[in-house]
């Protein structure tokens, strides 16, 4: 495992994070985590090397904490940095924002939160951070002692990001980043304001939720010709680490073979390693991908669940996987299954809950019908 520097933190974290909001349940499941799996899971990162874990109240029906406190028993606590989240809507005063931060300590079985962040910060949700007084709060934690750094993760536009991280003294920040995202939210140009400004930067989607691990034809084409041969997750993650602002990647695994992987991987990666030919075949793979995405879903289920019932990441996963992959929608069992769930884009009623928890801005709306015509239903 490398590991990397945070900058003016004066510490460093393993360069690979271990994201904790997409542990697979049992297959029927819709975010019930297999407890045992999950724990053997996180141990086992920890033990190859791993030494920053990141979670949120909301993660897995709120039930991620739990099983990261679990998880971090019998010593385990004692090897990582903590990253968790406050979520703006469950907080309307002081006193909401106290009883969420004991009840987060309590299922985390922890006296402290390492990394404490406003979660999934906009233009939008900071003003309602700093109306509850959400940045004097969290400088009070960290004068208490407990949590050591105060931080924001962001979902907005890149202007909403200059303004933000300006508009406070913030220890870190996390941000969505990988290949295909260069000029999407805070993007290249807001992950090198972070290195201007000196604020080291966590990396959230970096496979894009698990998009870029699985390369479609066109793509893969590309990967085959290069003369050095490496996985399309090693290509995503080899060309977030040639950032030297990046401090952490994170990545939510759900099999013990992607920990594995991952490990090997952030073994032999630095700052500053790919040469011209390897950016610009990474530059070419994008322009692959752009020929064939239809929707920008990265199933990260904020917009879940939907009051009328419709899977919506679930219905763009198809839509995507189909052109990608070229497949028929009809042999599709993930499609036969949101059917038979009655959970299919027909049930879409237009009411917009969906769009306005999106932190992508997708016109979900609009798109679940393309989708579902698109896929001949
Ligand atoms: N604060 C926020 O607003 C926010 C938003 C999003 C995420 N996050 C955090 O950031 C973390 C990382 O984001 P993410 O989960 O979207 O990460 P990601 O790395 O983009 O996607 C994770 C998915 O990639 C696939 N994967 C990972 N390693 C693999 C490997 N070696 N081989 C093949 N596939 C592999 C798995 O997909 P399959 O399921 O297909 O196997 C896994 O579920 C999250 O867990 C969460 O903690 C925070």
């Amino acid at each position: 495992m490398k590991y990397r520097s945070f900058g003016k933190l004066g510490i460093t974290g393993s360069a690979f994070g271990l994201g904790c909001m997409r542990f697979n349940g049992p297959a029927s499941g819709d975010s019930s985590i297999d407890e045992q799996k999950a724990i053997s899971l996180i141990r086992h990162a920890i033990d190859g090397g791993v030494t920053y874990i990141d979670t949120a109240y909301v993660y897995l029906n709120r039930t991620s904490e739990t099983v990261l406190g679990k998880a971090l028993r019998d010593g385990y606590r004692d090897r990582v940095t903590i990253a968790t989240k406050m979520p703006i809507d469950y907080v309307h005063s002081r006193a909401d924002m106290e009883a969420l931060f004991e009840e987060e300590l309590r299922k985390l079985q922890t006296d402290h939160i390492d990394f404490y962040l406003m979660h999934a910060v906009n233009a939008e949700r900071w003003e309602r951070f700093k109306a509850i007084g959400a940045p004097e709060f969290f400088e009070e934690l960290k004068q208490k002692g407990k949590i050591r750094y105060k931080c924001f993760s962001f979902h907005d536009d890149y202007p909403a990001f200059e303004k933000i991280i300006q508009d406070n003294d913030w220890d870190m920040v996390q941000i969505q980043y990988n290949f295909m995202d260069i000029n999407y939210q805070a993007g290249t140009k807001g992950l090198e304001l972070d290195g201007r400004l000196g604020i080291p930067v966590v990396i959230m989607e970096g496979l894009l939720g698990g998009r870029l691990a699985k390369a479609p034809s066109n793509v893969q084409a590309l990967y085959d010709l290069f003369p050095v041969r490496r996985s399309p997750v090693e290509w995503a993650f080899r060309w977030l680490c040639n950032h030297p602002e990046v401090a952490v990647v994170l990545s939510g695994c759900n099999e013990m073979e992607q920990v594995d992987e991952n490990l090997r991987i952030f073994d032999t990666v630095e700052p500053n390693i790919m040469t011209p030919a390897e950016l610009k075949l990474m530059d070419d793979v994008r322009e692959a991908y752009l020929s064939r995405t239809k929707i920008g879903c990265t199933d990260c289920r904020y917009c879940m669940p939907c009051p009328n019932g419709v899977n919506i990441p679930g219905t763009f996963a198809v839509w995507n996987k189909t052109s990608l992959y070229n497949t028929d929608p009809k042999e599709d069992n993930d499609l036969q299954g949101i059917i038979n769930a009655n959970a299919g884009a027909d049930h879409c009623i237009g009411c917009g809950a969906c769009e306005a928890q999106c932190p992508q801005h997708l016109n979900i709306i609009e798109s679940l019908q393309s989708a579902w015509q698109d896929l001949g239903l």
